[in-house]
């Protein structure tokens, strides 16, 4: 199987860690040809710091790692330190990272890619607020076409809002830039908190990740550990939910989830309801299906599948 090469736009974040941590320990399916930040979680000096320093965790200080917008397209940034803590990856103590940012922007590293890659070769994994690939989008419009598959994570239909009661925080952090991605007509794969609230680490799965005794395995469980403590109490969940990682471990493993191709849709008027993703799920209009909106998972064989993976690394 040739691997497919994708870009991964994050704003780490615990769970962006780790999903970053899965694609780079399997390069059998996954050809991360870089990847790019963006202010979300945490403002983008600590997200493009933060990318580096998983990246030297997985003993990667190859990867190229761009710093991209600093905020969003329309509105101020709103970040996340209520759930990730002051720097958006507390938990375990991980050194400074050592290497440099890659020169230039992340939206012309984004640009450059896919017009050098042959049409239909490179796949977008946007884990954070979409500011950079929707300002790709708008500065060079024909990339949209070229593009194999966005698979990202955002969004929330029947768990509503996490952020808002109508939004999850990554569409509205940003919800013109996720109006303009759900509009661009490139083929969408959607992991909404619908499925991302199922993949719990529960006690069991934590200690899997610490039983490995590696660094990778002992950093993941902590800071799953310091990210479970705000689902915990928020929803009385049995543990944080790892949305993020649902993404890389589509691009390995698809038969691990299930979903509707349907009609998706952006709220980015009303502020009661700013962000929401209006998912046709019933297929009540007949709106054009623009999105594979995924509402399954098998979560055993999801963290299987990641913990197997992470103690390559
Ligand atoms: C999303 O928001 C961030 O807090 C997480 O990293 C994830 O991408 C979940 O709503
Ligand atoms: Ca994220």
């Amino acid at each position: 199987m040739t691997p497919r090469k994708i870009i991964i736009d994050t704003d780490p974040g615990q769970d962006d860690a780790v999903a970053i941590l899965l694609a780079l320990a399997s390069p059998e399916e996954i050809e991360v040809l870089g990847i790019t930040c963006v202010a979300g979680n945490v403002p983008l000096e600590l997200t493009a710091r933060n990318a580096r320093i998983v990246c030297e965790l997985a003993g990667r200080s190859d990867m190229p790692v761009f710093a991209g917008c600093d905020r969003p397209l329309g509105r101020a940034l709103v970040t996340a330190e209520h759930v990730h803590g002051k720097t958006g990856l507390d938990g375990p103590s991980l050194p400074e990272p050592t290497m440099a940012l890659a020169e230039g922007h992340a939206v012309d590293f984004i640009i450059a890619t896919l017009r050098q890659h042959p049409p239909g070769s490179v796949t977008l994994c946007p884990l954070g607020p979409l500011t950079n690939i929707a300002t790709a989008l708008q500065r060079a419009p024909d990339i949209a076409e070229r593009i194999a598959e966005i698979v990202l994570m955002g969004g929330g239909y029947f768990e509503g809002g996490n952020i808002t009661p109508a939004a999850e925080f990554n569409i509205y952090v940003d919800p013109q830039a996720a109006d303009a991605v759900f509009r661009c007509g490139a083929p969408l794969v959607v992991m909404p908190l619908d499925v991302t609230h199922k993949a719990l680490v529960t006690k069991p799965r934590n200690d899997a990740f610490r039983a490995l005794d590696t660094p990778v395995g002992l950093a993941v469980a902590q800071m799953t550990d310091f990210f479970e403590r705000f689902d915990k109490e928020k929803y009385g969940s049995e543990g944080a939910p790892l949305h993020d990682p649902c993404v890389t471990a589509y691009l390995i493993s698809p038969d691990l989830f299930s979903g509707r191709h349907i009609n998706v849709e952006i709220e980015t008027t009303s502020e009661l309801t700013m962000g929401m993703t209006v998912a046709d799920w019933w297929r009540v209009t007949d709106r054009a299906p623009n999105a594979t909106f995924v509402g399954d998972i098998d979560a055993d064989g999801f963290f299987d599948l990641l913990t197997r993976r992470l103690a390559r690394l």
